[in-house]
């Protein structure tokens, strides 16, 4: 029986990347997703692979969610933690509810997943976790002091739970992604994000599947001896 994937946030942009990538590997994969229904099923009905709808940021609803993918598919093994939004502004015009719901997504979201699905991989003595991070939370960005500090606190929590996850067979990295061409990074105002690429040394934004790479690497049995590492992938914006 092959190993089962969740991908947060597995139906769009770089998760839908990362989902492919691991159903190439072999692995079973279980995307879960936010609310977008319509882009979910014409995922699901594109690459067969199924899909599972919770609030990452939920604590209660990932260990509801988990125990629904283990219970289709088998125990999880393999969890990408992807999903995440922005409520992009200047700290002058930021609400606290945008700085709020930002960590409790991207940030709360790893805690919520890894804490359903680690202790299972503890027993098994095998699991991988991959938490996608980001240049901004390495560099900061004007106008992304929830999104920075979200993602650079992935960064601490991969360091951090790598080392718990060491001794039972369980890796724990990062990738931190410069400017892919999703959904998300399109929704950045046009002269703003065309001064972000003239400062790509590569000079152009990234492709989800360059990213989705990376998590392969991680996911794989070979991976095992990299942990608690973080790759950074952004066509050479910020040397790390
Ligand atoms: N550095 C210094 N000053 C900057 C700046 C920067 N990077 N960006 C904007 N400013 C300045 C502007 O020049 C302007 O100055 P003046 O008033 O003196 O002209 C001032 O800040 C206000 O700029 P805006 O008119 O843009 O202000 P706003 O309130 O309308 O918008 C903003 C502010 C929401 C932050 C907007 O600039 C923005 O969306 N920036 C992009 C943020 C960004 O890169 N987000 C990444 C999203 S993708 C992602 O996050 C994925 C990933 O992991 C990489």
């Amino acid at each position: 029986m092959s190993r089962v994937a969740i991908v947060t946030g597995g139906t769009r942009g770089i998760g839908e990347a990362i989902s492919l990538a691991l159903q190439e590997m072999g692995y079973t994969v279980a995307a879960n997703y936010g609310g977008n229904e319509e882009k979910a099923k014409a995922f699901t009905d594109k690459t067969g692979i199924a899909t599972f709808k919770w609030d990452v940021g939920d604590h209660q609803a990932c260990l509801d969610g988990c125990a629904a993918v283990t219970e289709a598919l088998g125990p999880i093994d393999i969890v990408v933690n992807n999903a995440g939004i922005t409520r992009d502004g200047v700290l002058a015009k930021m609400s606290f509810d945008d700085w709020n719901e930002v960590m409790r997504i991207n940030l709360g979201g790893c805690f919520n997943m890894s804490k359903a699905t680690f202790g299972g991989m503890r027993e098994r003595g095998w699991g991988r976790i991959v938490n996608i991070g980001s240049i901004n939370g390495q560099a900061g960005q004007y106008g992304q002091v929830n999104y920075a500090a979200a993602k650079s606190g992935i960064h601490g929590f991969t360091k951090a739970l790598a080392q718990e996850g060491a001794k039972s067979g369980i890796t724990v990295n990062a990738i931190a992604p410069g400017y892919i061409d999703t959904d998300m990074v399109a929704a950045v105002p046009a002269p703003v994000l065309e001064k972000i690429v003239a400062k790509i040394p590569v000079g152009r934004l990234g492709q989800a599947s360059e990213i989705a790479r990376g998590v392969a690497f991680f996911c794989s049995e070979e991976g095992g001896f990299v942990t608690g590492s973080t790759l950074s992938i952004n066509g050479g914006q910020h040397m790390y």
